[in-house]
């Protein structure tokens, strides 16, 4: 069950084959009483609906449900798209492949920080003196842009190859700041002091538990939108946007604040 968490595909081929399993059954049994068009949209039917009750049944999130149930009719479709040329598709998906790579593994999609938050990192930088600034997982690198300079070195690591490379040629035409071709986990982070993430709520506590272990004493981890489960940000900035992006701010110098110390403290 925990592979299927973590690469959430794997549980929905598997409910494919399990609902395609259960089609063939059905369709055996009452392939001599069912006209044959019939038979194809019952299966198509019953494909459709049991794979997206297995997807369920998996406790994979909403949309992994939604895409169980429209897969089968998706590929149907694309099956019968008649005489299209199937290069579109084929450069469509390594397009897709080279933007949204890690998607499916870190679960972090490609959406970006808007101005008032890379303004609020700026006067936060400046607020703490603060020099060296690293943004985990920094998308096409506005963040890392915006915030370089004026002796401040801003830095950012990607690992999806399209847009790494978009962020790479971008930082250095303006010349501001690093972009690196990087996994935000075998990433250094010991002398930066501000990390910056943008993710979703899957990676946050191992995220944490890094900061914690390699950070140094006074710097600050600041997750956009996400806060760490069960541990109580130092500050909490809500920002006058119109997403009312909120800014949780966990400061690196407090040794007893991991979610097992909290748990360990309230049980004794
Ligand atoms: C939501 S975007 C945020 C982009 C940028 N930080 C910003 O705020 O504008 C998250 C980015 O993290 C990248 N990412 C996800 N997992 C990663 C990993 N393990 N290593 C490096 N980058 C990763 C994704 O490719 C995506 O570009």
């Amino acid at each position: 069950m925990n592979a299927i968490r973590s690469y959430p595909i794997i549980g929905a081929v598997i409910a494919q084959l399990v609902a395609g399993v259960i089609v063939i059954a059905i369709s055996m049994g009452l392939a001599d009483r069912l006209e044959p068009g019939s038979l194809f949209w019952g299966g198509l039917a019953v494909q459709s609906v049991v794979a997206a009750l297995v997807t369920k049944f998996m406790g994979l999130p909403v949309w992994w449900v939604w895409i169980s149930l429209c897969f089968p009719s998706a590929l149907i479709l694309a099956l019968n798209a008649g005489d299209l040329p199937a290069w579109p598709f084929g450069a469509g998906f390594v397009v897709l492949y080279l933007v949204f790579s890690n998607t499916a593994r870190e679960r972090v999609p490609l959406y970006l920080s808007n101005r008032p938050t890379t303004d609020a990192l700026l006067s936060l930088m400046r607020q703490r003196g603060a020099i060296r600034f690293t943004d985990l997982g920094s998308g096409l690198g506005g963040v890392v842009r915006a915030l370089d300079g004026e002796g401040r070195r801003a830095a950012g690591v990607e690992s999806a190859p399209m847009v790494w490379l978009v962020s790479a040629v971008l930082s250095k035409l303006q010349g501001r700041g690093q972009i690196l071709r990087q996994d935000i986990w075998s990433t250094d982070i010991s002398d930066e002091d501000i990390v910056y993430v943008f993710l979703s709520p899957e990676p946050m506590p191992q995220l944490y538990e890094k900061a914690q272990r390699e950070m140094k004493p006074g710097s600050l981890l600041v997750s956009n939108s996400f806060a760490v489960p069960d541990v109580e940000a130092s500050e909490i900035w809500e920002l006058a946007d119109r997403r009312k992006t909120r800014l949780y701010l966990y400061d690196m110098n407090k040794p007893d604040c991991g979610p097992d110390d909290e748990a360990a403290e309230q049980a004794g």
